[in-house]
């Protein structure tokens, strides 16, 4: 059997959540390969709705698996609480979910490091969630990291004392941050003694072997692809790979065990935190936009910023990712535009260019839109819904220009607002 993977094409909270749980049916393991909890993903069913940060989509469904993988970074304290609210609804999260020994933990002081780097760049901040994902990533990448195989090992509390004595040094650099350690960490070691609860897999071996026993795995992203460590707006990114790549090297899949590449994005365009947004509406539309579609972070709860969709940058997604079909969400919320805009191309030094330049800063790439008809008072609705024939336009400009098959379109937050297409 293949891996599918399901990843965002944007810059995140295209509703990956809402539609790894509607595929989920069609899995036996969900698995997450990179990131950590500055991911939000929300599900919705039976008028609730729930947001997960660390656990896979799939954690609802009854007898399914789902992995955290190598690629993600754990916060033990995090984790522990979404297992709180996760169990609150009947759900024995134990039995359904298994670590990686690879993954890295998330220190206290990785959380401090990174408010103390933002704090640091003032007005040049990444808009980091602080969840100390970036410093994490860098002790693994500097080989300093902690994994979750080194809390059964005997020696764990002077692993990490060293580490902590490095953070030291290194917080001691920045003389406007000031701190207390021990007010984070007896949550962060009480949160490693329910860790220790749940399963450990070497997962590498352990998802190549259910796959040679047939199971079907669908591998879920976080982030989108333009947040990418290399191929997105850097520096304004995340630290880890969100493109396909990151689920051979997040799971230990080799390239050739990959089957579709699932594709999301929004029929516009969102972003949080800082960073180029050549699409970006900064009046009234987007104010509309960000109403209309409950724009606001599920991690941190920051506006998100709002724009028209791009097409050259999501031209640029499926070629990095090799997306084999799309799912478009959220077009619901444009439903109350007679005219939607779309960018069709960029103007960079005066030119058309339809391929994303190095950098993609507003006041070096001028995005040029052309109106397209809207879909006025579609509304929220279920798979039993014919769709507008200005949508279904819409939905076909898509496709023939990312020469990509739009196999789900999206209408509402619910996983029975999903409108699968016939192919
Ligand atoms: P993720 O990070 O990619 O999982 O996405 P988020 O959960 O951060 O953000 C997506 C938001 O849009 C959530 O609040 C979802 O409940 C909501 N959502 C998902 N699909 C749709 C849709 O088709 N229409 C509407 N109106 N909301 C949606
Ligand atoms: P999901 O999985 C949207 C953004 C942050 C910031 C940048 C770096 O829900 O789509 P980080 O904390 O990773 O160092 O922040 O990346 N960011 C996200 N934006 N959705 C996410 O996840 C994000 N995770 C990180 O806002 O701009
Ligand atoms: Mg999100």
């Amino acid at each position: 059997m293949k891996v599918d993977v399901l990843l965002g094409l944007q810059w995140g909270d295209e509703g990956k959540g809402k539609i790894v749980d509607v595929l989920t049916p069609q899995y036996d393991i969900i698995a997450r390969f990179q990131g950590g909890p500055n991911a939000g993903h929300t599900l919705e069913f039976d008028g609730r709705k729930h947001v997960l940060h660390t656990i896979p989509s799939g954690i609802f469904r009854e007898g399914k698996l789902n992995l955290i993988g190598n690629g993600v970074v754990i916060d033990p304290v995090t984790l522990q609480r979404e297992i709180g609210e996760v169990e609150e609804h009947g759900v024995q999260v134990d039995a359904r979910m298994l670590i990686s020994r690879k993954a890295h933990l998330i220190l206290p002081t990785h959380r401090l490091l990174d408010a103390a780097n933002e704090q640091d760049k003032g007005k040049d901040k990444i808009g980091s969630t602080l969840r100390g994902i970036g410093p994490t990533y860098m002790d693994k990448t500097g080989r300093n990291g902690l994994r979750v195989g080194d809390i059964f090992l005997p020696d764990f509390k002077e692993r990490y004392d060293r580490l902590v004595k490095k953070h030291a040094r290194l917080l001691s650099n920045f003389s406007e941050f000031s701190y207390d350690l021990s007010e984070h960490e007896p949550a962060w070691f009480a949160s490693i003694e329910r860790l220790r609860q749940i399963p450990v897999v070497d997962s590498e071996q352990w998802i190549n072997d259910q796959l040679d026993a047939g199971k079907r795995v669908l591998a879920e992203g976080a982030q989108g692809t333009l947040l990418d460590i290399d191929f997105g707006t850097y520096p304004f990114v995340t630290s880890s790979t969100t493109t396909a790549a990151g689920a051979c090297t997040g799971l230990g899949v080799a390239p050739t065990r990959i089957g579709e590449v699932i594709g999301i994005f929004k029929a516009y365009c969102t972003r949080v935190g800082s960073g180029p947004f050549p699409t970006e509406l900064h009046g009234d539309t987007g104010e509309a936009l960000r109403k209309a579609g409950h724009e606001f972070g599920a991690t941190t709860g920051r506006p998100r910023r709002c724009g028209w969709l791009d097409l050259p940058a999501l031209k640029h997604a499926c070629m990095l990712n090799g997306a084999t079909q799309l799912c478009m969400m959220k077009a619901d919320v444009l439903d109350s535009f007679e005219e939607v805009q779309v960018c069709t191309h960029y103007e960079v030094d005066g030119e058309r260019s339809d391929h994303l330049p190095y950098l993609l800063e507003e006041s070096l790439v001028n995005p040029i839109f052309e109106p397209r008809e809207g879909w006025p008072g579609a509304g929220q609705s279920g798979s039993g819904t014919e769709l507008p024939a200005s949508l279904m336009n819409y939905v076909q400009e898509i496709e023939s220009l990312t020469k990509t098959r739009i196999s789900i379109v999206s209408m509402g937050p619910d996983r029975a607002q999903t409108h699968e297409m016939a192919s």
